[in-house]
């Protein structure tokens, strides 16, 4: 153990760590995309809300665990519709790509009410469950497709009614999630005015922090020796009802667009790297996305993770072992 340990510790003083975690760079929707700020510096009127470093938000309780590490209102708002596919390109630092291949993605969304999101203050956000994605059936994360470059891609709710909204993307990344606190989460947020003229609500809301817990099944969890399927953190999916849907003879439509909602809100992730609306999709449950997952990194703390090989798998344990 001893020599291992000597070893896991200068591959470690060899690595680039700064770039060892990322941000959303680009949000696409429907075909129209919107640059995202580098960590730090604020060249671009975004409507991406910047963080202020990479580095992930640790602990459930982390006040940044709404938009991210001290993020800030972004200036602009994107525009969108029910029903947008809506695409989130994560980079790493440098410019390359996501590398962190095990654990969920999760979106939410949240009203920020008539003032607007430019003035939103996220830490009174009431969130609801849109989409998420975790193991998929060939035993490979849907995170993993992120380490091609992919762009991971929702649908926003078919009967979401008009107004401003936060759109809030998350991973979070599980290679350290078997000692408590070690579960590493990225959530990003993105400033949207959805038009329209439906009338859905959201119904269950959760607040950032607040939703979960260090404890929580899918938070604390050894995913190198899963027992069961993935337990997913927060909430169900939101059903978006329309619960208040105005009465009138033309809104018998409520209880099939709130199961089709519930039924097709996952998050896919493409099959190339291209921001293309019109680019084709997989869904997550097929195993299209999972061959090219295991793409070799060349900036990577934790390529060790990326191969589930035996022996990296031995060499992820020791690194654990050390950090
Ligand atoms: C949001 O509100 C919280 C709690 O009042 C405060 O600590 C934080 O500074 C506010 N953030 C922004 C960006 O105004
Ligand atoms: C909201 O709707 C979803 C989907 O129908 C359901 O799973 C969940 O239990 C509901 N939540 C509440 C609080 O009723
Ligand atoms: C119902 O809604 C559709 C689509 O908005 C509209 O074309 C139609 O005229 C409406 N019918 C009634 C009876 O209001
Ligand atoms: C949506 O949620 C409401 C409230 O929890 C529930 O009564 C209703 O059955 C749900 N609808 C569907 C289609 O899940």
């Amino acid at each position: 153990m001893k020599a291992a340990t000597t070893f896991a510790l200068s591959v470690l003083a060899l690595l680039p760590f700064v770039s060892a975690h990322g941000y959303v760079s680009q949000v696409t929707i429907d075909g129209t995309s919107y640059k995202g700020n580098t960590p730090g510096s604020s060249s671009v009127k975004s409507a991406i809300r910047m963080i202020a470093d990479v580095s992930p938000v640790k602990g459930a309780t982390n006040q940044y665990l709404s938009c991210g590490q001290n993020a800030q209102k972004a200036a602009t708002v994107a525009t969108a519709s029910p029903g947008s596919k809506v695409s989130f390109k994560w980079s790493a630092i440098t410019g390359g790509n996501w590398f962190h291949n095990v654990g969920p993605l999760m979106t939410y969304m949240a009203s920020c009410g008539t003032a607007g999101c430019t003035s939103f203050n996220s830490s009174a956000a009431r969130w609801f469950k849109i989409a998420q994605a975790g193991l998929q059936s060939d035993g490979t994360w849907a995170q993993a497709a992120l380490l091609t470059g992919a762009p991971a891609t929702v649908s926003l709710p078919s009967n979401i009614a008009p107004g401003e909204y936060l759109i809030r993307h998350e991973i979070i990344a599980l290679h350290t999630a078997m000692t408590s606190g070690g579960a590493e989460f990225y959530p990003s947020c993105t400033q949207l005015k959805i038009g329209g003229s439906k009338t859905g609500t959201p119904n269950a809301t959760v607040s950032f922090p607040g939703a979960y817990k260090d404890t929580d099944a899918g938070i604390l969890v050894d995913v190198y020796d899963l027992v069961g399927s993935y337990v997913f953190p927060g909430p169900a999916i939101s059903n978006l009802s329309g619960k208040t849907s105005v009465a009138s003879s033309n809104s018998t439509t409520t209880a099939s667009d709130s199961d089709s909602e519930t039924s097709s809100a996952s998050e896919t992730v493409s099959s190339t790297s291209t921001e293309s609306a019109s680019a084709s999709s997989v869904s997550i449950s097929t195993s299209a996305t999972a061959s090219t997952s295991t793409t070799t990194e060349d900036d990577c703390e934790d390529e060790a993770d990326a191969e589930p090989t035996q022996l990296s798998r031995r060499f992820s344990r020791v690194m654990r072992a050390v950090l």
